[in-house]
């Protein structure tokens, strides 16, 4: 990367040799936007970038996620998600354990969502932690018959993937519901305008396009456990007022198993995707 004298700009220090940086700034200097170009760079050198008891109230988090792109709201009145298994929480919750596997998000829009900002408002007693891996640099480092073996080669997504690996035995009716929801055919190699390129992999993908269900199971197992190496990731152990930004474009993240009664809530804003996959 070229762009080291901005990234230099903000205070910060790096977590592992591939992914995550903490950033070192006071909240008020984080929401003036003065570093917004900074944290970009930062946040598509490292992947991940931690900014620890931060504690944004509700419109904080959201006015910080405006100072780095378009801000993408799940509801009309442009509040943040709330993020919650317990059942209590609304008829979302059952969805939301299918992120206790490997995935990104948004991959059934042409033009995935950038990123996602992540506050803690309160963490689980036991587990509840969140994991990233870098699927740049698990493509960088694939074999090179693997590299040749998957270029040009399509995944499935769906919802309906994604959801039974929580609920292996639905009803019809359910998976039904479920097969209406959302679903994609995605490169399994995305070129990015850089021209880097990332594996787009996760708990959504079920089948490769054209290949026997079983061979395209066998590559996608591969291909997760390749990626999700010690090596290629970072585990984020949240404490209350945290905040942490990740590139949704480079990365794959999983919660680790928490309780649906543990109290657990997070809030969660979503920034604009800018590039859509390709080949
Ligand atoms: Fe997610």
């Amino acid at each position: 990367m070229s762009d080291a004298p901005v990234t230099q700009a903000i205070r910060h220090h790096l977590l592992t040799d591939v992914i995550g940086a903490v950033v070192d700034e006071p909240r008020e200097v984080l929401l003036d936007g003065r570093h917004s170009q900074a944290i970009r760079a930062l946040l598509e050198q490292r992947g991940v970038l931690v900014f620890p008891g931060v504690h944004f109230s509700h419109d904080e988090h959201v006015a910080f996620t405006r100072t780095l792109g378009g801000y993408v709201s799940d509801y009309e009145d442009g509040s943040a998600t709330d993020i919650s298994i317990d059942p209590a929480g609304g008829s979302t919750a059952r969805y939301t354990e299918a992120s206790f596997f490997w995935h990104f998000d948004g991959y059934m829009n042409t033009v995935p969502i950038l990123g996602s900002i992540m506050c803690c408002v309160r963490p689980a007693p036991v587990g509840g932690d969140t994991q990233f891996c870098n699927s740049y640099v698990a493509w960088e480092a694939l074999p090179d018959d693997r590299m040749a073996m998957i270029e040009g080669l399509y995944a499935v997504h769906s919802l309906a993937g994604a959801q039974l690996s929580v609920e292996p035995e639905p009803s019809y009716a359910t998976f039904q519901e479920w097969r209406q929801i959302a679903h994609n055919t995605l490169p399994l190699v995305w070129t990015h305008r850089s021209g880097r390129k990332s594996l787009v992999i996760g708990n959504t993908a079920t089948n490769i396009v054209g290949m026997d269900p079983l061979e395209g199971l066998d590559l996608l197992t591969y291909l997760r456990d390749w990626a999700t190496q010690d090596r290629f990731c970072l585990t984020h152990s949240w404490s209350a007022g945290d905040a942490v930004l990740w590139d949704n474009t480079g990365t794959l993240h999983r919660a680790t198993p928490y309780a649906r009664d543990s109290g657990r809530l997070m809030r969660r804003t979503k920034l604009a995707g800018e590039e859509p996959f390709s080949a």
